[in-house]
């Protein structure tokens, strides 16, 4: 039987509308507009399109954006210089700094130096240590959305054999904790990891986050496993397709997401939810 298809696009809209609800009550209560800066350093095109989705997502639930370009040869002084003028700023309550940045950046000094209560991306060492001792305040918004797209499959989780094919700071280890919360038994695989295909085939829940088109193919599915798609990679021929094989995979899966429409749309809104949240938290302190 072909999978239940999880329409990433359809989950973001319904959060998009609490959103939109949240934001209004918090401007008539506390006169507060959430506010979201995000820092582009250069002009890689796929960063150009990722970031003009994220102004528009915001504008469409009330959230005030900025937008902060920077040309290809800022230094990582002037970079550091306007996250520390962003840190200060009472308008903004997220800030968000678009990754990969040019060479000259250093992206790990740079996610440091993010103020933790306006780390809507939620990479900041604080956030990532708060996550793992099981006090989770931002959570990064790639597995947050995946965790997401899992309840509204109505699967139960507890017990679950769950896979994470990549190790990365933003998907994979954060992943695996959020999971492992829920009850799975996580396993991440990496480069390294020796038999990749005998672990999928285990997995009741599969995230593929590994960044190589169409790595897992159908045959090395378990019948009737929830496949998350993380993977975003443009073909030759201009197409989007995934780290999974939709097609083969489809006839496989018991619920699989698609490239695009299925975690894309999701990462975005997680991160209204964050913006929204870092809001309430500066109105709650002030
Ligand atoms: N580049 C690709 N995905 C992301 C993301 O979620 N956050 C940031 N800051 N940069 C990215």
């Amino acid at each position: 039987m072909a999978a239940e298809i999880i329409d990433g696009k359809a989950i973001a809209k319904s959060v998009r509308e609490e959103l939109a609800v949240e934001v209004e009550q918090l401007k008539s209560d506390a006169g507060v507009t959430p506010g979201l800066a995000v820092v582009l350093v250069g002009e890689d095109p796929a960063s150009k399109v990722y970031v003009r989705n994220k102004h528009r997502a915001c504008e469409r639930v009330g959230i005030n954006t900025r937008d902060i370009r920077m040309s290809a040869e800022a230094s990582h002084e002037e970079v550091m210089e306007q996250v520390h003028n962003l840190n200060e700023d009472p308008d903004i309550h997220g800030i968000l700094v678009q990754l990969p940045t040019p060479e000259q950046v250093d992206d790990e000094e740079i996610i440091n130096a993010i103020d933790p209560a306006k780390d809507v991306d939620g990479f900041h060492p604080i956030s990532m240590g708060k996550l793992l001792t099981g006090q989770p305040e931002m959570v990064p918004c790639t597995p947050r959305g995946v965790m997401r797209m899992l309840e509204s499959t109505g699967v139960e989780l507890s017990g679950k054999e769950a896979v994470i094919v990549g190790r990365s700071n933003i998907v994979g280890k954060p992943q695996a904790l959020l999971l492992m919360y829920e009850h799975c038994t996580p396993t991440i695989c990496h480069s390294r990891t020796r038999d990749m295909t005998e672990h999928i085939s285990r997995a009741d829940i599969l995230v593929a986050a590994a960044g190589m088109p169409q790595m897992i193919t159908g045959d090395m599915i378990k019948p009737g496993a929830v496949v998350i798609d993380v993977g975003i990679n443009r073909l030759d021929d201009g197409s989007l397709v995934g780290d999974v094989d939709f097609d083969s995979a489809k006839e496989v899966a018991g619920a699989i997401t698609p490239v695009p429409g299925g975690v894309g749309p999701m990462t975005i809104a997680m991160l209204l939810d964050n913006t929204v949240r870092a809001a309430k938290n500066s109105a709650c302190c002030c």
